[in-house]
């Protein structure tokens, strides 16, 4: 059962009934496992890299879940899994109660249109030789929405107004726009489906701060004239407090912590989110000068060979032995707040 979604305990149990009529995604137990394969002729799987492992979690309609954690730990695969794009290992990844997994490729495509995908990178998600206007209203043209080109000009120009951009800008091509621009361009695209959900996978980090402000305003107010549902995925936890409702943080393809986004910042139980939170810097000087920083010692482990027990025991200040035994259940300390860890 996805964490926060079942009655788990009595306090909660009504809480969760009420999330429950609102439900729209819900990941179960999800496995990404990638074989390493060797020889010449490549068939021969010799390890396997554990980039998702065993991780849960519900989003709302109307909600946006950050989805925050070093590089590497599994992020962006937990994304491609929901889209799709990759084949889980195990798991489910239930839409309105649909198994995605399950579904064939034609049935996939109907859903494909309701779930939509921002990239980090704008300019090399944008076809160089397409005009902005090309990049909006192929898909429009290829699902069938809009059959009509003039009617599909149109709606392509409401689009890039939509997103704050000039309606001439269709005449453009991509090298002819800014980071942000383009990046807005890429919000468009994402929206010229008519979705009701989107997965934005790092949308704002290549952009600089005050661009990064700006394109995030933008999603929020889509997010509520659209009535949209964001899995934001950001390395990046100032973003993420920014926009999101609700946070999970990952390492080494395991969830550890999950809770409503001020009570993640402002009560931090996992020693490795406590120590994430602690590496964000304080914009005033003064305070920053005299802060003792708790830093994670050495090195993220491979996600090939990772620790046994809980994958955190190497570097956390709190391990005892068992925890390079016993896997730490993930289990909800208070209403809402989620960790796995045997030792708080
Ligand atoms: N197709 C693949 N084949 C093998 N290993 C992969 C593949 N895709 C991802 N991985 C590995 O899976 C792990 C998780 O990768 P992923 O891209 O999901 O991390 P991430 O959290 O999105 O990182 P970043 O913040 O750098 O984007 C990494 O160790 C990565 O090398
Ligand atoms: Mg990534």
């Amino acid at each position: 059962m996805s964490p926060g979604n079942g009655a788990v305990t009595e306090n909660n149990a009504n809480a969760s009934k009420a999330r429950l009529g609102e439900l729209l995604v819900d990941v179960k137990n999800l496995k990404m496992y990638f074989p390493i394969t060797e020889g010449i002729v490549f068939n021969r799987t010799v390890a396997e890299v554990k980039a998702v492992d065993d991780v849960s979690f519900y989003i709302n309609k109307g909600e946006t879940l950050g989805l925050v954690g070093e590089s590497g730990c599994g992020k962006t695969t937990t994304g491609r899994c929901i889209l799709q794009l990759e084949k889980a290992t195990a798991g489910e990844i239930l839409y309105e109660g649909q198994d995605l997994t399950k579904l064939s490729q034609k049935e996939m495509s109907t859903v494909r249109e309701k779930i939509q995908v921002i990239f980090q990178d704008p300019f090399s998600s944008l076809n160089p030789r397409m005009k902005i206007g090309d990049i909006l209203g192929e898909p429009i043209k290829v699902h069938g929405i809009i059959k009509d080109a003039e009617e599909r000009n149109k709606r392509v120009r409401e689009l890039l107004s939509l997103c704050g951009l000039n309606p001439k800008f269709a005449d453009r091509y991509p090298h002819e726009m800014s980071g942000g621009q383009r990046q807005r361009v890429g919000v468009a695209r994402a929206l010229a489906l008519n979705p009701e959900f989107i997965i934005c996978d790092e949308a704002v980090s290549a952009l600089d701060v005050s661009i990064q402000a700006q394109v995030i305003n933008l999603l929020e107010d889509l997010r509520d004239e659209f009535d949209l549902t964001y899995l934001f995925i950001s390395h990046d936890l100032s973003v993420i407090r920014h926009i999101c409702h609700r946070v999970s943080v990952m390492y080494l393809g395991h969830m550890v912590e999950l809770a409503e986004c001020d009570e993640l910042y402002e009560n931090p139980i996992h020693p490795y989110t406590r120590a994430l939170l602690a590496a964000v810097p304080i914009p005033d000087p003064a305070i920053e000068a005299n802060r003792k920083h708790e830093v994670v010692k050495g090195e993220v482990p491979s996600p090939i060979n990772p620790p046994s027990g809980c994958v955190f025991h190497p570097r956390c200040t709190l391990a005892v032995d068992s925890c390079s035994k016993d896997v730490p259940e993930f289990r909800e300390i208070k209403p809402g707040h989620w960790v796995a860890c045997t030792q708080v």
